[in-house]
């Protein structure tokens, strides 16, 4: 699914969550490991208020291990309770179950001891288009569990799907918007394949990938199209030497560069690089 998004999109997105919010304990904040910070609104904390949270790194599959390893820093270091999936594969997807109950262990325990036994937990999962929300909601729910019935107050399509027997889900997501006003964060999005291809500048974009792979990745650069740069020759001299290698010449033997970006554009996006990510905690400081 790619992003497109109006402002109308977040008054009506404000509005949903906070009414759903009423009926639930703990909100699932869903990320891509590539890029955890541009694939989330920072509004978020805002419109769940004081409701526990859990930051869910999803498409672990995809992301640099190493950096992945840094995250798990920050998160903790941050005191923010975090677990790392792969929604597709299932990985991940029991230590969120045990993470629900452990965060919600105090709570669970405060109301036992007046006498409100058999609580459900119920959680939301909260997110910007693309990162996963109804892949976990399908994997986490699984054939095997019941929906349950509609409940009062809540959307009326909305239904709880029962993860366990102490987990209840809500079956729609909340929908953020991404922050669009910082333009690498729209260009991290471009990069793993979440904006509309019409809606930037395709060639801008594959130039600073180049320019973020020499950098971050030089090996996998070197590797995938067997061609040789240092410190002297420029993005666009890599670009062009790319181009060179794949054959990528326009009439009269010039470089075609729009044909050039899609290339690379659609093999970060196929992952053909192998796994990489995009941002990492020292770029928050
Ligand atoms: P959303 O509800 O948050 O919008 O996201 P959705 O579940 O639709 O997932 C978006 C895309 O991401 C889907 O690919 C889905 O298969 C993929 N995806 C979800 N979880 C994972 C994961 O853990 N690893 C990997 N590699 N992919 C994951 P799609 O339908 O092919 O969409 P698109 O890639 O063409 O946009």
């Amino acid at each position: 699914m790619d992003i497109q998004w109006y402002p109308g999109h977040m008054a009506k997105t404000k509005r949903l969550i906070s009414e759903n919010l009423k009926l639930i304990d703990i909100v699932i904040e869903l990320v891509d490991a590539r890029i955890p910070v541009s694939s989330r609104n920072p509004e978020v904390d805002g419109l769940v208020g004081g409701k526990k949270k859990i930051v869910v790194l999803n498409k672990t599959d995809l992301a640099d291990p190493e950096i992945n390893k840094l995250w798990e820093q920050h998160y903790k270091d941050a005191g923010q309770p975090y677990v790392f999936v792969d929604c597709i594969k299932g990985k991940g997807i029991k230590e969120l179950i045990a993470k629900i109950k452990q965060v919600m262990k105090p709570v669970m325990d405060r109301d036992k001891k007046k006498g409100r036994m058999n609580r459900q937990i119920k959680c939301l999962i909260l997110g910007i288009p693309n990162v996963g929300k109804s892949t976990l909601i399908n994997t986490i729910g699984g054939k095997s569990t019941a929906k349950t019935g509609n409940i009062p107050g809540v959307t009326k399509s909305n239904q709880w799907i029962k993860v366990s027997s102490d987990i209840l889900l809500l079956d729609t997501p909340g929908i953020l918007w991404p922050k669009f006003d910082d333009e690498v964060i729209g260009l991290k999005l471009a990069w793993i394949g979440s904006i509309k291809e019409t809606i930037y500048d395709r060639e801008e974009a594959a130039l600073k990938l180049i320019g973020y792979l020499r950098e971050a990745y030089p090996e996998k650069l070197h590797d995938r199209y067997k061609i040789e740069f240092d410190e002297n020759t420029t993005d666009l001299e890599i670009m062009d030497k790319i181009a060179l290698k794949r054959k990528l010449l326009a009439r009269g033997g010039e470089i075609d560069y729009a044909r050039t970006s899609e290339m690379i554009m659609d093999e970060i996006k196929k992952t053909t690089f192998g796994k990489i990510s995009f941002e990492w905690p020292m770029e928050q400081l």
